[in-house]
């Protein structure tokens, strides 16, 4: 719901254009959070970007959740060959709603309870599940994928986004294992990974207080690796390393020509994995 939350308030906040445009994400909201973005969209200029500015924990955290979105989806239309995408501890994702039909089959994988609570969201705002979409659920701290994955001789584009900072390493490395024996060659694997930053950095605060947050709601986080220690981990696992993209890079990429000051933090890093 809080990935939701800034992907909505993206379009309210911030300048144009967008990073990421997903016009589905405000309509899964509950009605008081609506409210608080329609009225920050009312604001004028001048306050908005003192909100922006004030509220830098959130503001960096926003550009995180587009930038990491926009960056999946932009792996998924770069390849011509993907015929599914699938969607890794999906949350509340709104691709299968977005795309514009017949589009690619999309197969949303995600713990029981937050696939549960987002079908019946989805259905009591009057969404109907797209022909394209199928869910299949799982626990990856004690459910190998093996058990649900529907094999294909086709090349996937998988997007784990938000997902590996809450494993325990061994489930971390027994998932990219997995689904590099699962998939066929030319696959695609995208996921973002935290690197913990040192004491000082100016974004330690906002990984502390969110730590400390998803913590208190029963969801601890649990890994965080620099760039060289996910990609051994990675190429361990079976897969190839074509991208692992530095808050810098992910800054310079998609957010230097803008005068919003979105900035992605400091330990959000993006990852992209090819199965050879
Ligand atoms: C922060 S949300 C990310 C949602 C979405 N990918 C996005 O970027 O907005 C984290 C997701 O990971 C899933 N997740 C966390 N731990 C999990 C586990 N052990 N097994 C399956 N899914 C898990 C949650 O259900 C949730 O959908």
């Amino acid at each position: 719901m809080a990935t939701a939350f800034a992907r909505a308030a993206h379009l309210f906040v911030d300048d144009t254009p967008p990073v990421f445009e997903d016009r589905v994400a405000y309509d899964l909201l509950p009605a008081f959070q609506r409210r608080y973005i329609r009225r920050l969209g009312d604001l004028a200029p001048s306050w908005l970007r003192r909100y922006r500015t004030r509220l830098d924990a959130f503001t960096a955290m926003r550009a995180h959740l587009v930038v990491r979105a926009r960056y999946a989806e932009d792996v998924l239309a770069a390849g011509d060959d993907f015929t599914r995408y699938i969607v890794l501890g999906a949350g509340f994702d709104t691709f299968a709603q977005r795309q514009i039909e017949p589009g690619i089959e999309v197969v949303e994988i995600d713990h029981p309870a937050t696939q549960r609570e987002k079908r019946k969201l989805l259905q009591r705002r009057g969404f109907r599940e797209p022909e394209a979409l199928s869910f299949l659920s799982i626990d990856f701290q004690t459910t190998s994928l093996e058990e649900i994955w529907l094999p294909s001789s086709e090349s996937d584009c998988i997007s784990w986004l938000g997902v590996t900072y809450y494993l325990q390493s061994e489930a971390l490395i027994g998932t990219l294992t997995t689904l590099a024996k699962c998939v066929s060659s030319g696959t695609e694997l995208v996921l973002d990974y935290w690197q913990m930053p040192p004491p000082l950095d100016r974004n330690a605060p906002l990984l502390l207080g969110t730590r400390v947050t998803v913590a208190l709601q029963q969801e601890p986080m649990h890994s965080f690796f620099t760039p060289i220690e996910i990609e051994t981990l990675a190429v361990g696992c079976g897969w190839r390393v074509r991208e692992n993209l530095s808050p810098a890079e992910q800054n310079k990429r998609y957010l230097s020509s803008r005068r919003d000051g979105l900035l992605v933090p400091s330990f959000a890093h993006l990852l992209r994995l090819v199965k050879e």
